[in-house]
C-alpha cells in the first residue's frame, strides 16, 4: 500500500528525473537515488554533457574475460569490490550483470556477456549479484530477454519457440532471480515474438513474477519504453531515463479513465519506493584502489586462455631470452569495449612495460601494424617474438561483420612468423576471432580477451609463468563463420530474426552436427598436465553428485577446470548431444590428486514440455561425461534418474503411436486390435492389425480419424469407452 502518494506522484516516481536518477517525492520523504552502469566497473558520469566521461573507477575484466575464469568465487569477489566502489560514489543500483547468451560470435555486445551456455552464465552471474548486493547495493539483471544482437536492437523481434526460449535464453535469468533476487531486472530493447520486451506481460509478469517469484522492480533499458501505459500494464515499473512528463500524464489519465487499473500503477510505485528506502539503508563507504587493481589483475590472469603452446615455448624465462614485443596493443592496450559499460580506469597497465619489468634480457618494441619492416627486423634479432593483435573496435550498438583479424594484423603475424620460429601471438578481442587462417604458422597463441585495467600485468604474469593459465573458453572458436549454428539466421531482416538453430546454440549445434572447430567450448591449456580417474555418480532428490579424482601429472602447480556434461540417450525429446551442467575450477599442486565433487541440480536436468506447459525431468539412464572441454571427455558414467510424473492425457486426437507409447493405452488398444485380428471386427481391420508393416503406417493416425474408416472397431461408443478407461 502506498496511501500517501497521489496518482500524479505515483506516475512521476515511476520515471526517472534525469539520466541516472529516480524522481524524489519530498512530501513522502523519498529522495532521488542514483543508478549507473555497470557491469565491470562503476561508470559515474563526471560532468553534465558528456555521458561517457566517468569518475575514475576500477575497470575490472569485462564479462568475456571474467567468464573465462569459470570461477564463481572470483565473480563474487568482483561483485563485492564493485559494491564498495558504488558505496564510495553514492550509487544505489549498478546496471549489470548482462546475462544474454552469445548466440552468434558476431554479436556486438558479446564482450559484455558471459557465454554461449546458460548454466555457466547463470552460475557466474548469480555470484556477481550476491557479491554486489552483500554491500547493500542493488543489481540490475539485464537485458530481459533474448537480447543477443545489436543489429536493429531497438526494434528487432527475436522469434523463437518456447523450449528454446525457456531452456536457453531465459535459463540464466531464472537462475539469478531465484537464487540471488536482484533488486531490479532491466527489460531489453528488442521485441520477443513480436511484442516489445517492455510491454511483454507474459515475460514481465507471468514468468518473472508469478512463476519465478521475482520481488524487485523491472526497470526499462534506457529508451526501451514505447508506450508507458502498455508497459505498466505489462509489469514494467520504472522507465528510464527521465523526466517523462508526457508519459507521467498519460499514466494518470489512463487511471482516471479506467483504461489502466489503478492497482497496477500503485504496485509499480510501491516497488520504486521500496527500492529507494532499501537503498537508503546502505552506509557510505570507501575503497582501496590499489587492492581493487590487484583483484582486477588476479581475475584477468585467471581469464587468459592458452590456446596453443607447441614445444612448451611458454612460459618465457626471466633471463637469457631476448624478446621482440610487436604490435601497438602491447603499448596501448585494448582492455574494454565501447558504449554504456566504458569505464574511466583508476590506472592502466600495459603489457610492454610489464614484460620489460619481468626479464633481465633485452626487450625490443615495434608498433608493427603500419611499419612491419621494423617489427620484422626486431623479430629476426630476438629469441622470441610476441605479436600483439586483435580487434580494433567493438561496441554496443553495432554487431561485427567478420571474425577476421584486421589485414595489417594478419600481415604482421605472417611476416614475423616467417623470420622467427618462436612467434607467440597474443590476442585482444571482446569476442572470438578466427584463428584458422594463421594458427598453423605460429607455435603459441594466448587468448587475452579484453582484460580490464590490469590486463597488461596479467598477460606478463601468464607469459612468464607466475600464473598458470587456467582460463577456459566460454564460447566455441569456429573454423569458419559459415559453420556456426546461428549463421543462416543472423542478424535477420525486416524487423525479425529467426532463432532457426533453436536449442542448438554454440557447442550444442557444433556437436549435434559433428562439425570440426578450431577450439571447443571449455578448452584451455595449462603449463602442467592433469589426468582424471574414474568418475562415480550418485543420485538424490536434489540432483546428482559427481566425484572424480584429478591428478596434476606435471611438474608445476596448476589449476584445472573440471566440466560435467550430461545427456540422455534415447530421450523422447530433441536434445543436444551434451550440455554443461556443472563445473569447478580447482587448484591442484604438482603431483597431487584432488577429489573433485560436482553438483548437478535436478532442476537443471529438466526440459520444458510444451504439451504439459511445465518443466519435466525425464526418467532414464543419463550419460555423465566429465572432461577438460566439451570435446575432451576423460571419464564417463551412467546414472539412472527417476523422472517426474508426466502423463499426457490421451484423447481421440492422440495417434495410434501415442496410444501405444502409453502403458495403459497400449494394453487397451492392443486388446481391441487383437480382437479385430481374431475376426471379431471387419476383415480389413483384422488384416491391418495383424500386419506389422501396416501397423507402422497406422502409428501417425489419430483414433478419431481411424474411426472414419469403413468397418472400424472405433465406433463412437467404443471410443468413449476407451477414453474413459485409459484416463481414469
Ligand atoms: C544499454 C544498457 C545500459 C543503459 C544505460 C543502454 O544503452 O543497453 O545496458 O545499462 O544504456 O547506460
Amino acid at each position: 500500500m502506498n496511501p500517501e502518494l497521489s496518482t500524479a506522484e505515483q506516475a512521476a516516481i515511476t520515471s526517472g528525473s534525469d539520466f541516472w536518477s529516480t524522481t524524489a517525492v519530498e512530501s513522502a520523504g523519498l529522495p532521488a537515488i542514483t543508478v549507473t552502469d555497470g557491469p565491470h566497473g562503476v561508470r559515474m558520469q563526471a560532468a553534465a554533457g558528456d555521458l561517457l566521461a566517468g569518475v575514475p573507477a576500477t575497470c575490472f575484466p569485462p564479462a568475456v574475460a571474467s567468464a573465462s575464469t569459470w570461477d564463481p568465487e572470483l565473480l563474487r569477489r568482483m561483485g563485492e569490490a564493485l559494491g564498495d566502489e558504488c558505496r564510495a560514489m553514492d550509487v544505489a543500483v549498478l546496471l549489470g550483470p548482462g546475462v544474454n547468451l552469445k548466440r552468434s560470435p558476431l554479436g556486438g555486445r558479446n564482450f559484455e556477456y558471459f557465454s554461449e551456455d546458460p548454466i555457466l552464465t547463470g552460475v557466474l552471474a548469480t555470484e556477481w549479484v550476491r557479491g554486489l548486493q552483500s554491500k547493500g547495493v542493488g543489481a540490475s539483471l539485464k537485458h530481459f530477454a533474448v537480447n543477443s544482437q545489436e543489429t536493429d536492437r531497438m526494434r528487432v523481434s527475436a522469434d523463437l519457440d518456447e523450449r528454446t526460449l525457456r531452456e536457453m535464453y531465459l535459463r540464466a535469468f531464472h537462475r539469478v532471480v531465484t537464487k540471488a533476487q536482484p533488486w531490479t531486472v532491466m527489460c531489453a530493447y528488442n521485441r520477443v515474438n513480436g511484442v516489445y520486451a517492455s510491454e511483454h506481460h507474459w515475460l514481465l509478469t507471468e514468468v518473472l513474477r508469478d512463476e519465478w517469484g521475482f520481488e524487485g522492480l523491472v526497470v526499462s533499458d534506457w529508451g526501451a519504453v514505447v508506450d508507458r501505459v502498455a508497459a505498466v500494464r505489462a509489469g514494467l515499473d520504472l522507465t528510464m531515463p527521465g523526466p517523462d512528463a508526457t508519459g507521467d500524464q498519460a499514466l494518470a489519465d489512463a487511471v482516471a479513465d479506467g483504461t489502466l487499473d489503478a492497482a497496477a500503477l500503485r504496485a509499480s510505485a510501491d516497488l520504486v519506493r521500496e527500492m529507494i528506502l532499501k537503498a537508503g539503508q546502505r552506509e557510505a563507504g570507501s575503497y582501496d584502489a590499489a587492492a581493487h587493481h590487484d583483484l582486477a589483475r588476479e581475475i584477468a590472469g585467471r581469464a587468459i586462455v592458452l590456446l596453443k603452446n607447441d614445444g612448451g615455448l611458454l612460459p618465457l624465462r626471466a633471463e637469457g631470452q631476448s624478446i621482440a614485443v610487436l604490435g601497438e596493443f602491447a603499448r596501448t592496450p585494448r582492455y574494454q569495449g565501447g558504449g554504456s559499460s566504458q569505464i574511466t580506469p583508476t590506472r592502466l597497465d600495459d603489457a610492454l612495460t610489464q614484460i620489460q619489468a619481468s626479464t633481465s634480457a633485452a626487450v625490443t618494441f615495434a608498433a608493427g601494424y603500419d611499419d612491419p619492416a621494423e617489427a620484422v627486423e626486431a623479430a629476426r634479432a630476438s629469441d622470441v617474438a610476441l605479436v600483439f593483435v586483435g580487434t580494433v573496435h567493438e561496441t554496443e550498438g553495432a554487431d561485427r561483420d567478420s571474425l577476421d583479424l584486421p589485414a595489417e594484423h594478419l600481415a604482421l603475424i605472417e611476416q614475423v612468423a616467417a623470420v622467427n620460429p618462436n612467434t607467440i601471438v597474443v590476442l585482444s578481442n571482446g569476442a572470438v576471432l578466427l584463428t584458422s587462417p594463421w594458427e598453423a604458422r605460429v607455435p603459441a597463441i594466448v587468448e587475452g580477451w579484453l582484460l580490464g585495467q590490469a590486463g597488461g600485468s596479467a598477460i606478463a604474469d601468464v607469459l612468464f609463468g607466475r600464473v598458470d593459465p587456467s582460463g577456459r573458453l566460454a564460447e566455441t572458436i569456429p573454423v569458419r563463420i559459415e559453420d556456426h549454428p546461428s549463421y543462416l539466421d543472423f542478424p535477420g531482416e525486416h524487423g525479425h530474426v529467426r532463432y532457426g538453430e533453436g536449442l542448438h546454440v554454440g557447442y550444442r549445434g557444433f556437436d549435434a552436427r559433428r562439425t570440426a572447430v578450431s577450439y571447443p567450448f571449455g578448452f584451455g591449456l595449462s603449463y602442467t598436465t592433469f589426468s582424471y580417474g574414474v568418475a562415480t555418480v550418485s543420485s538424490s532428490p536434489a540432483g546428482l553428485e559427481i566425484r572424480v579424482p584429478v591428478t596434476n601429472t606435471g611438474g608445476r602447480d596448476g589449476r584445472e577446470v573440471v566440466q560435467a556434461y550430461l545427456s540422455l540417450p534415447g530421450s523422447a525429446v530433441r536434445r543436444a548431444p551434451r550440455e554443461l551442467k556443472a563445473f569447478a575450477s580447482v587448484p591442484v599442486a604438482a603431483g597431487q590428486t584432488v577429489d573433485v565433487v560436482l553438483h548437478v541440480e535436478r532442476d537443471d536436468l529438466a526440459y520444458w514440455d510444451t504439451r504439459l506447459d511445465r518443466w519435466i525431468v525425464e526418467d532414464g539412464a543419463y550419460l555423465v561425461e566429465v572432461g577438460a572441454s566439451s570435446r575432451d571427455i576423460r571419464a564417463t558414467a551412467t546414472q539412472h534418474v527417476a523422472g517426474d510424473p508426466a502423463r499426457v492425457p490421451l484423447t481421440a486426437e492422440s495417434s495410434v503411436g501415442e496410444w501405444f507409447a502409453d502403458p495403459r493405452g497400449a494394453d487397451l488398444l492392443g486388446e481391441l486390435f487383437a480382437s479385430a485380428a481374431a475376426g471379431a471386427g471387419d476383415s480389413t481391420m483384422a488384416a491391418m492389425a495383424s500386419d506389422p508393416g501396416m501397423l507402422m503406417m497406422l502409428n501417425s493416425l489419430p483414433l478419431s480419424r481411424m474411426a472414419m474408416f469403413p468397418g472400424s472397431p472405433f465406433t463412437a461408443a467404443a471410443l468413449e469407452g476407451l477414453l474413459k478407461a485409459v484416463n481414469d
